[in-house]
């Protein structure tokens, strides 16, 4: 296989996003710090990189929350550099008109055919969330992992989302006639068991990644194992899957929802030989967050390997979050990264970082700020002269 190529964001523009009316930004570096106070900003330019990319923010906002208040409309919009090859990706949300994407400005009607071009990996203080968070938590991430590396599993997804609605919604009718659910079982039940089986395959493929750069991070002190446990364990057979369906047919009837299938698999982090015990109830503070770290990582090399893509990295007020040791380990990781996005809001904790990182990239710095504009104080943002 080739080398993999990584992937550039050139040119950024925000139209009624968040706090920005418009913004419009060009890059030339690797490495780009946005830096401001609290509340300019920062993390949202982030999150329209990240709805670009994933159509989603990677703070889990709603579309119609990302719109600057007192609008109907956003637009956020990208010029991406893949070597020679150049991607335009665009993506806009109306509270009228719903979701609008292109890819080099052509409409695209299936998320499927959008997800993916851009692989992309975050790392913000919520990302802890995902190793101490409900189940839930851990299929999100399993979810978005999977989305980025296959459109399939993506359309896959959604499907059953759809279908189990529908189920649920006969079950909180308290409909009865078995008839009424055949398709919907059947349709869960092949869909359930394509989802279950890249899920397997994923967590089987992922697992020596995840277990190197935990090494790697804790100095050899940390050994987590990452177990993934279908809520139907034969689920991978759709028959298997249609059993345990038909068999908790009158418990979810009593209980008025779906109970067995994938949107009750469990991900769980628990030390060799003891899937009983989960991280959740015996790590240390410390120890989440280096398994946090290593998850992150692990996805970035992943996504590199699989796609043979070097994603891009967004990476928001994480910085002052690590420690000596675990600043360490992500600086000896970024030195193998692409392009990089930063926030922080405090520049002395940017030169003790570019120091260490002893940078052969092209660093850039844009800082956030209110500026008086037409009688309005307005969020202005400028690249420092370098
Ligand atoms: N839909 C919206 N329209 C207008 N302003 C918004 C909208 N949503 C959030 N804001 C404002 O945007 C600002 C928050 O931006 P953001 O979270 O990006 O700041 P930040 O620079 O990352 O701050 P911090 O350093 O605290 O993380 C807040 O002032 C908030 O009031
Ligand atoms: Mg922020």
């Amino acid at each position: 296989m080739s080398k993999p190529q990584a992937l550039r964001v050139r040119h950024l523009k925000l139209a009624n996003f968040r706090v920005f009316e418009s913004l419009d930004l060009d890059f030339e570096g690797d490495i780009i710090f946005f830096i401001g106070q609290n509340g300019m900003g920062k993390t949202s330019i982030l999150e329209a990189i990240s709805v670009i990319a994933l159509v989603r923010s990677f703070r889990q906002a709603k579309d119609q929350d990302l719109i600057r208040w007192g609008e109907e409309h956003y637009a956020v919009s990208a010029d991406i550099k893949e070597d020679s090859q150049n991607l335009h990706l665009h993506a806009a949300y109306g509270l009228k008109q719903g979701r609008r994407l292109l890819v080099n400005r052509e409409k695209v009607t299936k998320l499927a055919d959008y997800m993916g071009r851009l692989p992309l990996v975050v790392f913000s203080p919520e990302d802890l969330e995902i190793v101490q968070g409900g189940p839930q938590e851990r299929r999100r991430f399993l979810d978005i992992v999977l989305s980025t590396l296959m459109p399939l599993y993506l359309e896959s997804l959604q499907k059953y989302q759809r279908v189990l609605k529908q189920r649920n919604a006969l079950l909180q009718r308290l409909i009865r006639d078995p008839l009424m659910y055949r398709a919907l079982d059947e349709e869960l039940a092949r869909l359930g068991a394509i989802l279950i089986q890249k899920r397997r395959e994923f967590v089987q493929n992922y697992l020596p990644n995840l277990k190197n750069y935990l090494h790697f991070i804790s100095n050899g002190q940390d050994n987590w194992e990452m177990t993934y446990q279908p809520s139907i364990p034969e689920g991978d057979e759709p028959m298997q899957y249609l059993k345990t369906l038909e068999k908790g047919f009158e418990y979810d009837l009593k209980t008025k929802k779906t109970n067995w299938g994938i949107h009750r698999d469990r991900l769980l982090f628990h030390p060799p030989q003891k899937p009983e015990t989960e991280l959740l109830q015996i790590a240390s503070q410390g120890q989440k967050r280096t398994l946090v770290l290593a998850l992150k990582m692990a996805q970035y090399s992943y996504f590199t390997q699989v796609l043979n893509k070097i994603p891009l990295l967004l990476v928001d007020d994480v910085l002052n979050e690590l420690d000596l040791s675990r600043r360490q380990a992500f600086v000896r990781f970024l030195q193998s990264v692409g392009q990089a996005f930063f926030t922080t809001t405090d520049l002395g904790e940017m030169h003790t970082f570019l120091r260490e990182k002893n940078l052969a990239m092209a660093v850039e710095v844009f800082t956030l700020s209110k500026k008086e504009k037409e009688q309005n104080k307005t969020v202005v943002v400028e690249k420092l002269p370098s």
